[in-house]
């Protein structure tokens, strides 16, 4: 029973016992002598030479401890610090037992503006990080500093600047992290851009870790599907079913991940984000041009709010929107349904979305994190349609996530059926409802592209920060070190 159990195990409460991750036989003993090597050798050169997996960001555990990843986050309005703790069990009887990671906690930090605004002042760069580091520094206790790794992951904002600035900028960061005293970096990755498919990786990581689907076998009815819409691209990432992995993956939009050797196609579909759909169904950007600062002062549609008038900002771009009016007939309401799912068809073709065997095969649900949550909430709020369901769906987190994670279903021709209505009429209270009739319309068109039907669900995850990449890439690099690490005792 929860209650009987010690006070650590009540704070780890995104998952039940089976859903541990079990990777690795470690040998203790041994790796205490590598990371030990590993450290002097950099006190003696003073600087630290290795790559993240032969870092010694993994510890030897011989005994119930808690490993902890700090990864910075550097997106465009500002940096963001995510320091995950795991509970790692070891018993004195089964030392060589394989590692097990439950999530204990996540600390947050944050500093603003996003590192792109340095780009005139890359060594400002160094005060945002070590005042990340400090504070993160406070919360971690003295001695398991020099034993905790940290790394820079860059998204969006630094991925528009030219290559010269973005290497000034990462190279300053890389040397702080590296002459930090209050954390390990391993150089070589210490601090990089994150590709659209790494994040879609490690967002599924962190979605299938979080709802304990990584501990048995290989099949795909084991892990979930995971979709996601950012700003600017929209993320899936799923495991290939058996035997279909035949075809190379191209490895621009596609990446393999590591956890448990499981095969995952990540793939990155840019333009299909919130914001920059936006821009396209205005006309500001379109599939042929670049679009990069068109002289018109206004841009209007139909696809938003009825006389709407905003400012609509999103990278570099500022523009001023205008929903046009609107006469009620019906026909002319049809019209402008019609008209705004034909330009969301557009726009899934453009960025030429493909079917996802993922999502077009298997469960037929598809798990989505971020802005979907928030779009599907807003259904069950506000039902659009009457009677187009979504569900609360408690049971889909596991018990000891319940008040972490929340989930809400929705079939995908519910989607299309909230998509018209809101369509037909889009809301205009607050800030962001006037685009709900585009956000949703590429939504319904982007799962119809990748296969999945009408019937087919899509399973809406929020509530907790934990949902989004870092707690993958934490999970990942602790892993990998420990295989590192292993390997290296072994041979
Ligand atoms: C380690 O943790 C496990 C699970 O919580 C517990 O059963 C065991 O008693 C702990 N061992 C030690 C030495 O504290
Ligand atoms: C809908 O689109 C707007 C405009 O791009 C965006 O700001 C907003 O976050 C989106 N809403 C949701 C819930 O995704
Ligand atoms: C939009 O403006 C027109 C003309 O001013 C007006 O007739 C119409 O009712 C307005 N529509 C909405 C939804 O406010
Ligand atoms: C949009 O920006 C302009 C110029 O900055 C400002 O005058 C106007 O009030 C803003 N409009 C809205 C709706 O915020
Ligand atoms: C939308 O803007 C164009 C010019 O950019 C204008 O010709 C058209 O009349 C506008 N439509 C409405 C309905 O306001
Ligand atoms: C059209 O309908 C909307 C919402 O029902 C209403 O606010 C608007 O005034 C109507 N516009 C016209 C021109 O009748």
């Amino acid at each position: 029973m929860l209650t009987q159990r010690p006070k650590h195990f009540e704070q780890m409460n995104l998952h039940r016992l089976h859903s541990l991750v079990q990777i690795l036989w470690l040998l203790p003993l041994l790796q205490c002598l590598h990371v030990g090597s590993s450290q002097s050798q950099n006190a003696k050169t003073g600087k630290k030479s290795t790559d993240l997996t032969n870092s010694g960001c993994h510890r030897a555990v011989d005994k119930n401890d808690t490993l902890r990843f700090l990864v910075l986050d550097a997106g465009s309005t500002g940096t963001r610090a995510a320091l995950h703790e795991f509970f790692v069990e070891r018993t004195p009887k089964s030392p060589n037992e394989p590692l097990k990671l439950r999530h204990l906690r996540l600390r947050r930090y944050r500093r603003k503006p996003g590192l792109s605004a340095f780009q005139h002042f890359p060594d400002r760069s160094r005060d945002q990080v070590n005042a990340l580091l400090a504070a993160a520094a406070a919360d971690v206790p003295e001695p398991q500093r020099a034993v905790t790794c940290v790394a820079l992951r860059a998204t969006a904002g630094l991925r528009l600047l030219d290559s010269g600035s973005r290497r000034r900028i990462l190279r300053v960061v890389r040397d702080t992290l590296a002459t930090s005293a209050a954390f390990l970096a391993p150089d070589i990755d210490s601090a990089k851009l994150l590709s659209g498919p790494e994040e879609a990786k490690f967002a599924w990581l962190s979605v299938n870790y979080m709802l304990g689907k990584l501990d048995e076998a290989n099949t795909i009815s084991e892990t979930v599907p995971v979709l996601e819409l950012g700003g600017g691209s929209a993320q899936v990432a799923y495991e290939y079913p058996d035997g279909e992995l035949s075809a190379p993956l191209d490895r621009a939009s596609s990446s393999k991940a590591t956890l448990t050797g499981r095969r995952i196609r990540a793939r990155s579909y840019l333009g299909l984000g919130v914001r920059e759909s936006v821009l396209r169904f205005v006309g500001y950007r379109n599939g042929k041009s670049a679009g990069t600062g068109v002289s018109k002062k206004a841009y209007n549609s139909s696809c938003i709010a009825a006389n709407a008038s905003l400012n609509f900002s999103f990278g570099s771009v500022t523009l001023q929107l205008e929903g046009n009016q609107r006469d009620n007939s019906s026909g002319s309401t049809a019209a402008t349904v019609k008209k705004c799912f034909a330009q969301a068809e557009d726009l899934v073709q453009q960025v030429k979305v493909r079917t996802e065997p993922g999502i077009a095969k298997g469960e037929k649900t598809v798990y989505a994190i971020s802005s979907i949550y928030y779009l599907v909430k807003y259904l069950k709020k506000s039902s659009p349609v009457p009677g187009a369901r979504v569900t609360y769906s408690d049971s889909v987190c596991p018990s000891e996530s319940r008040g972490v994670c929340k989930a809400y279903s929705i079939s995908a021709g519910d989607i299309a059926d909230n998509a018209a209505a809101v369509c037909r009429n889009p809301p205009d209270q607050g800030p962001y409802t006037p685009y709900y009739c585009i956000n949703l319309s590429v939504l319904s068109a982007m799962l119809e592209q990748m296969g999945l039907p009408d019937s087919g669900t899509v399973t809406a995850l929020g509530g907790s920060d934990n949902l989004g990449w870092t707690l993958g890439f934490s999970l990942d690099a602790l892993l990998q070190s420990a295989a590192a690490s292993a390997a290296k005792s072994i041979s």
